[in-house]
């Protein structure tokens, strides 16, 4: 357990984050997950039995004091850091014609300055083990829809992967785009019903962002779409 490898994920107690962390713990990696709701974080502890390699932190990745306490506290319980899953992101399912301004400023900063802010706070540690950056972007940061300010959120995180990329690989540090299609979790709560037609689980996205955070050293996948049948766009 001593050396196993660590991860970082924001948003960590629900979902896609969730179920990452839930695979990244069952292969023996040590996890530290972030969020802003302590009980949340609590509650997904209990259920999964407070195992020794499970670390909750409360925080949000839009603050970028608070990012950067989660990397250290993560490396002062853990000792060093692998991988860190930028995840934590949410959706106002409103438009830019028709929507309330008053909820995107925090969409924004969340959706995007938060792995921004994680890249830069997870760097230095991430050189020294050549560890991961997986970014969760969206099918929605592939294909324009109309009046969608949380797809352009989405495409800015497109961007940031690949420009990330760009940078860290000479470094030794891999990047991965996962960009999920329509997805089983509490994302769609606020909205108050599920979108029509099949969906994926937590788990098959998780399937993938665990397959590419154990690729052999000097591999690095770079963009996953994964959409469930029937998805059109
Ligand atoms: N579900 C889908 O269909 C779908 C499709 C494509 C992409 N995605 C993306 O997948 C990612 C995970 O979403 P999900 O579907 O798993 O939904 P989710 O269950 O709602 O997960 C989002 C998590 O992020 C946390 N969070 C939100 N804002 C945060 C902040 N500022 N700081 C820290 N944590 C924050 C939430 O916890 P707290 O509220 O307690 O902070 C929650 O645990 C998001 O980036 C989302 O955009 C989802």
């Amino acid at each position: 357990m001593i050396d196993s490898p660590v991860a970082l994920i924001t948003g960590g107690g629900s979902g896609i984050g969730a179920a990452v962390a839930r695979q990244l713990l069952d292969a023996g990696h040590r996890v530290a997950v972030t969020g802003r709701g302590e009980q949340r974080l609590r509650d997904f502890a209990t259920e999964l039995g407070n195992p020794e390699g499970l670390l909750t932190i409360v925080g949000s990745t839009a603050e970028y004091d608070q990012v950067t306490a989660a990397v250290e506290t993560t490396l002062k319980e853990f000792g060093r850091l692998d991988t860190v899953v930028a995840n934590a992101g949410f959706a106002t399912h409103d438009t830019v014609a028709e929507g309330d301004p008053a909820g995107w400023t925090e969409m924004v900063l969340t959706n995007v300055l938060g792995p921004a802010f994680l890249i830069r706070a997870a760097v230095d540690a991430l050189k020294e083990t050549r560890g991961r950056i997986v970014l969760v972007g969206s099918v929605a940061g592939f294909v324009p829809t109309p009046g969608n300010l949380y797809g352009a959120t989405k495409w800015a995180i497109t961007a940031l992967a690949e420009n990330t990329r760009r940078q860290v690989t000479e470094w030794g540090v891999g990047v991965t785009l996962i960009a999920p299609g329509r997805v089983e979790t509490p994302f769609w709560d606020e909205l108050g019903s599920l979108p029509p037609g099949h969906l994926l689980t937590a788990d098959q996205i998780a399937d993938s962002v665990v397959w590419a955070i154990r690729q052999p050293e000097g591999v690095d996948v770079n963009t996953v779409v994964i959409r469930p049948i029937g998805q059109p766009n």
